[in-house]
C-alpha cells in the first residue's frame, strides 16, 4: 500500500538508453544499464509517488508497481514523455542518443565484396529534457542528469542553465570510476543554490537521497 510524503504525486522517470536503428539489425546507442533509473523509480514509489517509467531497451529490471512505457528510439521516448504529462515532477535519467540515422531502411545493409563502406546521414534527436523544461506542460520540478568525464561541476552547471531544468545530478563517468554499469555512484546535485557533492554510495542510496530531496522540494 502506498504511503509517504509523495502520496498523490505523479512523477515521470526516463531511463535506459535509446536505440537508433541503422537498418533492421544494427543500431546506434549510448551505454546505459538502466540501473539508476529503476532505483529512482523504486525510491520515489517507496515514498508514496505514482511513477510513470518511460524506458528504452535497458538491461535492468523494470520497477515493479510503476506504469512502464517501453520505447526504442529518442523520438518515441519524446512522444511517450509528452503523453505522460502533466506530472508533478520529472526525472530524466535516460541516456538518449543524440542522433538518429536518416531514412533507416527495412533491408539489411549488405557487406560489399569490393569493400565499399556504407554511409548514412545523421539528424539530431529532440532534446527531451530541454523541451519539457521549456515547454508549457513543465512539471514544478524538473531534474536532469549529466554524465561527464571532465570538469564535472562546471559542465553540469552550464547544462542546467542551457536545458532550463531545476536540478542536474552530475556523475563523473570517466572509465576509472567504474560508475558506468556499476553498482555505485558519486553524484553532485547542481541547483540554483550551487553544487552539493554526495559521497560515493550505492545507486539505491543515491536514488533514496534524490527521492527524499524531491519530496522536500514538492512540500
Ligand atoms: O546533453 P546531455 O545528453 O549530456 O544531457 C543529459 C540530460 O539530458 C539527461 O538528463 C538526459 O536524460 C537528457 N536528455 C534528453 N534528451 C536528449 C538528450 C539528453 O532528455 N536528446
Amino acid at each position: 500500500l502506498r504511503d509517504g510524503p509523495l502520496l498523490g504525486r505523479r512523477i515521470l522517470v526516463t531511463s535506459g538508453p535509446t536505440h537508433e536503428p541503422i537498418d533492421p539489425v544494427r543500431y546506434i546507442a549510448n551505454r546505459s544499464s538502466g540501473t539508476q533509473g529503476t532505483a529512482i523509480a523504486e525510491a520515489l514509489m517507496s515514498l508514496g509517488a505514482e511513477v510513470v517509467f518511460v524506458t528504452g531497451p535497458a538491461d535492468a529490471p523494470r520497477p515493479i508497481g510503476a506504469e512502464v512505457v517501453e520505447v526504442e528510439t529518442a523520438r518515441q521516448m519524446a512522444a511517450a514523455v509528452d503523453a505522460a504529462l502533466p506530472c508533478d515532477a520529472a526525472v530524466f535519467c535516460a541516456a538518449v542518443a543524440d542522433w538518429h540515422v536518416v531514412d533507416a531502411g527495412d533491408s539489411k545493409i549488405k557487406k560489399d565484396a569490393a569493400g565499399t563502406l556504407p554511409s548514412f546521414a545523421l539528424a539530431e534527436n529532440p532534446d527531451i529534457l530541454a523541451t519539457v523544461s521549456q515547454g508549457d506542460k513543465r512539471p514544478a520540478l524538473v531534474v536532469g542528469f549529466a554524465a561527464e568525464t571532465d570538469d564535472v561541476i562546471a559542465n553540469a552547471t552550464a547544462k542546467r542553465l542551457r536545458k532550463g531544468c531545476d536540478w542536474i545530478v552530475a556523475n563523473d563517468v570517466s572509465p576509472a570510476t567504474g560508475i558506468m554499469g556499476g553498482a555505485q555512484n558519486a553524484a553532485v546535485l547542481i541547483s540554483a543554490d550551487g553544487a552539493d557533492p554526495w559521497p560515493l554510495m550505492s545507486k539505491a542510496d543515491t536514488a533514496h537521497k534524490l527521492a527524499t530531496r524531491i519530496a522536500e522540494a514538492l512540500q
